[in-house]
């Protein structure tokens, strides 16, 4: 395979671009976010990183909340403009017809819309250049119920999932696999049909 070499850049892909909600029910801010991800298992913890520019870098870092609020396609054009006005002089909950809803602990408003929202508390901040790192511990999660079966297993592929792709939205496309299954063993038929 031929390879184009280019100097380092950000060029993972692709990302959830993340719709975070932060401040209070009475003055909330939201943003669009993409560099984002889940870096930790046990304790649950996950990052953003954020611009010192944004009207949102500061509640944050002054609150020590904010919430990850996963989008959908449903949700496309609201990322996008979320990404382009800015809570400074817009209010883009209202402009988008976004409604926000306090989770059961209190700590940060999420968005009704989302299928799931992890409410985040700040444990670090990372300045590393452009960009600030939010660390931060993922205190609770809140599903929408549509997505969650009798067994309690959450099933988002139903719910549309967006992906964004160095500069391009899109819909996730098809199954093609599940974690272990390649070297999971099959199942041996019953003996009569061997
Ligand atoms: C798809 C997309 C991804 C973005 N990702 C980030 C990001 O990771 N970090 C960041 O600081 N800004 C990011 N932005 C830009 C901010 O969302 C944008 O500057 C926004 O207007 C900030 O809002 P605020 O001023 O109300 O906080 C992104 C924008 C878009 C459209």
């Amino acid at each position: 395979m031929e390879k184009i070499h280019w100097n380092g850049g950000a060029m993972l892909a692709p990302l959830p671009p993340v719709l975070v909600t932060c401040g209070t029910m009475e003055q909330p801010n939201i943003l669009t976010v993409a560099w984002t991800g889940i870096c930790c298992t046990h304790p649950p913890m996950t990052y953003i990183s954020v611009r010192p520019t944004r009207h949102s870098y500061n509640i944050i870092r002054e609150s020590g909340v904010f919430a990850i609020n996963l989008p959908t396609t449903a949700l496309v054009k609201a990322v996008d403009f979320c990404g382009v006005r800015s809570g400074r002089d817009t209010d883009k909950i209202k402009a988008c017809g976004l409604h926000l809803v306090m989770p059961e602990n209190g700590i940060v408003p999420v968005l009704d819309e989302a299928p799931v929202s992890l409410t985040c508390r700040v444990t670090q901040i990372l300045p590393l250049g452009s960009h600030d790192m939010f660390l931060a511990e993922i205190i609770g999660t809140d599903a929408d119920s549509r997505y969650v079966d009798s067994k309690g297993k959450l099933n988002l592929q139903q719910s549309g999932l967006l992906a964004y792709a160095h500069g391009e939205y899109f819909a996730l496309g098809r199954k093609c696999g599940e974690f272990g299954y390649s070297v999971r063993k099959k199942k041996k038929p019953p003996k009569g049909r061997r």
